[in-house]
């Protein structure tokens, strides 16, 4: 009898399967319910007592060889399978597919587009690598006026010409110089400004200006398009408008919004006021429009200009704007619910 096992754990050891039925039915066989060793251990009773010791080894390793051998085959078996592909096993679950997610200054832009379109202003783009007159120039601000120093240029290396763009009022001259009134347009982008980084603030971040100009524009028209502006996206309608000074428009102002002190990151970016500086705005200085071709006896505009990083990091309750450029997938992950 110890013999027939012997030949029995030769047998499983040599024991080569291709399916899972046959897998199975070797398991069966051997390690059932009524299966070889079983019906061995049953014997173990009847068998001589100087035999018991070497019947017994045998046995358990008959029973232990085929258990390896079954684990052994379903393992190689599933590897396998999965290398089969659409031939493997098509019952098996899918592989989870990493969804990803709009970065927070994306969701924010296209809020802000959508807010706009909805009252008939379109989107204009233009390059982040200006020329001096697109960026300055044009704008009411000629070469070695005091303002240029409001916004820390980056200029590119061996051209005084050439410039990243400081604001995308670049793309208003441009999108002036190409059409003529009346012009309703939002430019949004990146910007780029020689500034200490900080919790606050970046060398780049993002812009959206708008440009309005029609016949007997007037403050007042510019006053409710911001108010129309900040109720759709931030829910709060209360704005206030600083005087202020720009180039560009005359008469100038701050746009700030009143969004409260709730949070941590509220009283961070809002400085402990409550208040949060979103851009600046103003009438179009009749000067720039005749840079740009137009009529400035028969048109009249305004021009706004906000910051899109700012708004996502207090709707956002982001605390830092260094974690928008970052690209930490733990940061931008939390967006996946967003549109
Ligand atoms: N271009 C200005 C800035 O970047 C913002 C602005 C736009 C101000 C339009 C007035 C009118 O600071």
């Amino acid at each position: 009898m110890i013999d027939k096992i012997k030949e029995l754990i030769a047998e499983a050891e040599a024991f080569k399967a291709e399916t899972k039925e046959d897998i199975e039915a070797f398991r069966i066989k051997l390690l059932g319910q009524k299966g070889i060793v079983k019906q061995y251990f049953a014997e173990f009773k009847n068998v001589a007592n100087d035999q018991k010791k070497e019947f017994g080894q045998v046995i358990n390793t008959l029973k232990n060889t085929a258990q390896n051998k079954v684990n052994a085959l379903k393992e190689e078996l599933e590897n396998n399978t999965q290398d089969a592909g659409i031939s493997g096993d098509l019952s098996r679950p899918g592989e989870p597919i990493q969804i990803g997610s709009r970065h927070p200054i994306s969701i924010v832009k296209n809020q802000i587009i959508d807010i706009f379109s909805n009252i008939g202003f379109n989107v204009s783009e233009g390059p982040e690598i200006e020329d001096d007159w697109h960026n300055f120039t044009a704008l009411n601000l000629p070469e070695y006026h005091p303002a240029r120093d409001m916004q820390d240029t980056f200029f590119v290396q061996t051209n005084p010409d050439i410039l990243l763009r400081t604001h995308t009022s670049s793309v208003q001259v441009r999108y002036m110089e190409d059409n003529k009134p009346p012009i309703r347009t939002i430019s949004p982008g990146r910007v780029y400004r020689n500034e200490a980084i900080s919790a606050r603030s970046h060398c780049f971040f993002h812009q959206v200006e708008g440009l309005y100009i029609d016949k007997d524009v007037s403050f007042a028209d510019l006053k409710q398009t911001l108010q129309y502006f900040t109720t759709e996206l931030f829910g709060k309608s209360k704005i206030r408008l600083r005087p202020s000074y720009f180039p560009f428009t005359e008469p100038s102002a701050e746009i700030d919004v009143y969004w409260g002190l709730e949070t941590e990151t509220d009283h961070k970016i809002t400085k402990g006021t409550g208040w949060l500086e979103i851009g600046g705005c103003g009438m179009v200085d009749p000067n720039v429009l005749t840079n740009c071709g137009i009529d400035a006896e028969e048109y009249s505009g305004f021009a706004f200009g906000v910051g899109i990083d700012r708004i996502a990091m207090l709707l956002h309750q982001i605390s830092d704007i260094r974690l928008l450029s970052e690209n930490d997938v733990r940061f931008l992950e939390q967006f996946k619910s967003a549109l």
